[in-house]
């Protein structure tokens, strides 16, 4: 059974046929094609912390393909009051493949290795398969094909969208330029990193204008991950590291003028939502290379073509 958690397991192909399956039904998503390949199925969406794009565009994909999806969050059901083992286990009883922004990576394998039904990691602590992916296809629609994409930079705190992004452009052979202080501490996979650095195409530097040098594209992600923020605010305990944060991570910042500087042919991208005035400033997010909400709305093509891989569906 195919599952979708980190990318580690994936190969470059598996990674090819999803791009090549997400391009096929964005094309026929601009012509108005009906592509109800998936009648009856059912798309359980776990939530354990909060989400705008990822609840969206599995939503309206899993409606886009025919079939429904269901949403279930972790702090309005039973998850709490019992064992999440017991309770994943359930769950999976109800559908046929299951989304899931788990706290902890952990969980979202434990609910993959009862081999139930296909599990998707959409947004642990550790890995964010779903975003690399989307922002892959972006990439080369930019590029006009995936063989043009030759090298990303990304500015900022290693994390979760860097993990997976840097372990998907390694596999496919593009260079990965990381700009960056210091990891965020619980996305950490030494096993990710091992994979990448035996591919020879990721670098670290502390210099962003290095780092941009020759970039056909520019990433970015917040310094402070969501689980750290209840209502919009800081959440009183990670005030003091929000602060630290801030002052360590400014010189990283994406902004106009680093780009107008030093890669000014280069794409600007974020995977939403943005921290504007910290990660990234207004004026890179309105610059003329922004490709943000393209990119945005690449989460919607890519969802399906993840749910049809899962499930071994042909287009
Ligand atoms: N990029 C992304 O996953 O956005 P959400 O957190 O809004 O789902
Ligand atoms: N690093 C961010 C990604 C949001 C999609 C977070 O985990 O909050």
């Amino acid at each position: 059974m195919r599952h979708l958690i980190s990318l580690k397991e994936q190969s470059k192909e598996d990674i090819r046929k999803i791009l090549d399956i997400a391009q096929k039904l964005k094309a026929r998503h601009k012509t108005g094609e009906i592509t109800n390949l998936l009648p009856n199925k059912t798309l359980i969406m776990l939530f354990q912390k909060t989400s705008t794009r990822t609840r969206l565009s599995f939503e309206a994909g899993m409606t886009e393909l025919g079939g429904h999806a269901i949403f279930v969050d972790s702090r309005t059901s039973q998850f709490s009051v019992t064992d999440f083992g017991d309770e994943i286990k359930a769950v999976m009883c109800f559908g046929d493949i299951l989304m899931f922004r788990a706290i902890a990576a952990a969980d979202v394998v434990l609910a993959a290795a009862f081999n139930k039904i296909p599990v998707i990691d959409a947004c642990s602590e550790k890995y964010h398969p779903c975003q690399a992916l989307g922002d892959i296809l972006t990439m080369s629609e930019y590029s006009g094909e995936l063989e043009n994409v030759k090298k990303i930079a990304w500015l900022g705190i290693e994390n979760n969208i860097s993990n997976t992004l840097k372990l998907a452009c390694a596999k496919l052979g593009i260079k990965v330029a990381i700009a960056a202080p210091e990891a965020n501490e619980p996305p950490i996979d030494k096993g990710l990193n091992s994979m990448t650095d035996a591919t020879g195409n990721v670098s670290y530097t502390k210099d962003v204008r290095e780092a941009v040098s020759g970039a056909d594209y520019v990433h970015t992600d917040t310094w402070m991950d969501m689980e750290f923020f209840e209502g919009g605010k800081i959440k009183p305990q990670f005030a003091e590291e929000y602060e630290r944060r801030k002052k360590i991570f400014a010189p990283y910042q994406l902004n106009a003028e680093l780009i107008d500087n030093y890669a000014p042919r280069a794409k600007i991208m974020h995977c939403m939502p943005c921290h504007v005035g910290y990660e990234i400033t207004r004026d890179a997010i309105d610059h003329p290379n922004s490709i943000i909400f393209d990119q945005a709305e690449n989460r919607l093509h890519i969802q399906k073509a993840i749910i049809l891989w899962l499930l071994d569906k042909k287009i």
